[in-house]
């Protein structure tokens, strides 16, 4: 990172902060976390770095995923995409709980661990106790050669290219495409035909044009920001998939504007952060078109109900939303589980826009280290 910052910042070309750079980036850089790992003959994915036999990869019963900051989230994603295309159970653990903690976990139990710079101290720490515990641990990590991704027994690239902005853009979209892929692998050694595998290897491939077209809301994201900066609070709600990236939103938000943003899955807000709800404090709803599109249609109703002001993530065209959201920014419509990722792009756009109205340095916010490698 220091030698990217000592060349005057000319990494950043035309673009005013590296944080609007790597968004921008973000079609090219999920077509390179896919680039050569996707094959039609046998409609699966294949790493080249995971030092496990098909055999090994087929006892895993279990996936424990751990990891920091964004990269929780994503692992948070993986949980569902692990599920729904794998069957496998996850669960997901902040590393520096999991550091300290002594969970029973069997012998075909897999630690992941996530992690963009491959340094987070609490990462690192996570990984090596599950490590002399006997665990086979595996990483996903941006930064090639860092510790974790030396320490791992196996492990797959981003290949995003060095991220600059303390605040994680591209790599959260990148860390979400490699899970499918796993989640894509490790189904297809399990119960996906290669009728279902070829199918997500089509939505893939899809998916950096569908990023490509997300990018467009940034204008009319940019008069909603101007609309919403004076808040002093924001909700980020959704529901499956869509609850890690509310999660990640409002971390977003937070991270460089310092305004105050929950995120919470959009049901549970009735049992606490509705009491918040007035006409000063915003909901940003995560609601394309999907298997909970009603519920969450009804949770935003109550919000409004209740004086709140709504921002929607919409499927483009969507008219029942636009009839009560105060506000809608439109994305392309993909499977529901390829929505974390076009989802992801305008809630960075929102809190990029919003920071910058507050006068706030987007690539070096106050407090916040790029990676944190202390306890
Ligand atoms: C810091 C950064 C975050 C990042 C987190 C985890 O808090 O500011 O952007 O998500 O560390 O970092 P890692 O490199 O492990 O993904």
């Amino acid at each position: 990172i220091g030698h990217f910052l000592s060349d005057g910042d000319a990494g950043r070309g035309a673009y005013p902060h590296y944080m609007l750079k790597e968004i921008y980036e973000q079609p090219e850089t999920l077509a390179n976390a896919m680039r050569g790992r996707l094959t039609e003959a046998d409609s699966t994915a294949h790493f080249g770095g995971l030092n496990l036999s098909a055999q090994q990869l087929r006892q895993i019963d279990r996936v424990v995923m751990t990891a920091c900051g964004t990269s929780y989230h994503a692992a948070m994603v993986g949980e569902y995409l692990f599920e729904e295309l794998a069957r496998l159970p996850v669960e997901v653990e902040y590393a520096s709980e999991l550091r300290y903690r002594n969970p029973p976990m069997d012998r075909n139990t897999v630690v992941l661990a996530l992690t963009q710079s491959g340094e987070t101290a609490d990462t690192l720490a996570a990984l090596r106790e599950s490590k002399r515990m006997g665990h086979t641990t595996l990483a996903i990590c941006n930064a090639v050669g860092s510790s974790i991704a030396r320490e791992a027994d196996g492990g797959v690239y981003l290949h995003a290219g060095a991220e600059i902005g303390v605040a994680s853009t591209k790599a959260f979209t990148s860390q979400v495409a490699v899970l499918t892929m796993l989640a894509l692998y490790l189904g297809r050694t399990r119960h996906l035909s290669s009728t279902q595998g070829q199918r997500i290897i089509d939505d893939l491939h899809a998916l950096p044009e569908a990023v490509r077209q997300a990018l467009r809301c940034h204008d009319h994201v940019k008069r909603v920001a101007a609309k919403y900066a004076h808040a002093k609070n924001v909700l980020y709600l959704g529901r499956q998939y869509l609850y890690p990236v509310a999660l990640e939103g409002a971390l977003k938000l937070k991270e460089i504007s310092y305004i105050h943003a929950e995120g919470y899955p959009a049901a549970e807000m009735k049992h606490g952060p509705i009491a918040l709800v007035d006409p000063n404090t915003p909901s940003v709803f995560l609601v394309p078109r999907g298997s909970v599109f009603d519920k969450v249609m009804s949770n935003m109703q109550e919000i409004k109900a209740r004086g709140g002001p709504v921002i929607a993530i919409a499927s483009a065209g969507d008219r029942e939303v636009a009839a009560v959201a105060d506000d809608v920014i439109a994305i392309p419509d993909v499977p529901e589980y390829l929505q974390p990722i076009v989802t992801a792009i305008p809630l960075q756009l929102l809190a990029y826009e919003v920071a910058l109205l507050c006068g706030c340095d987007v690539d070096k916010p106050r407090n916040l280290a790029k990676s944190v490698t202390v306890e």
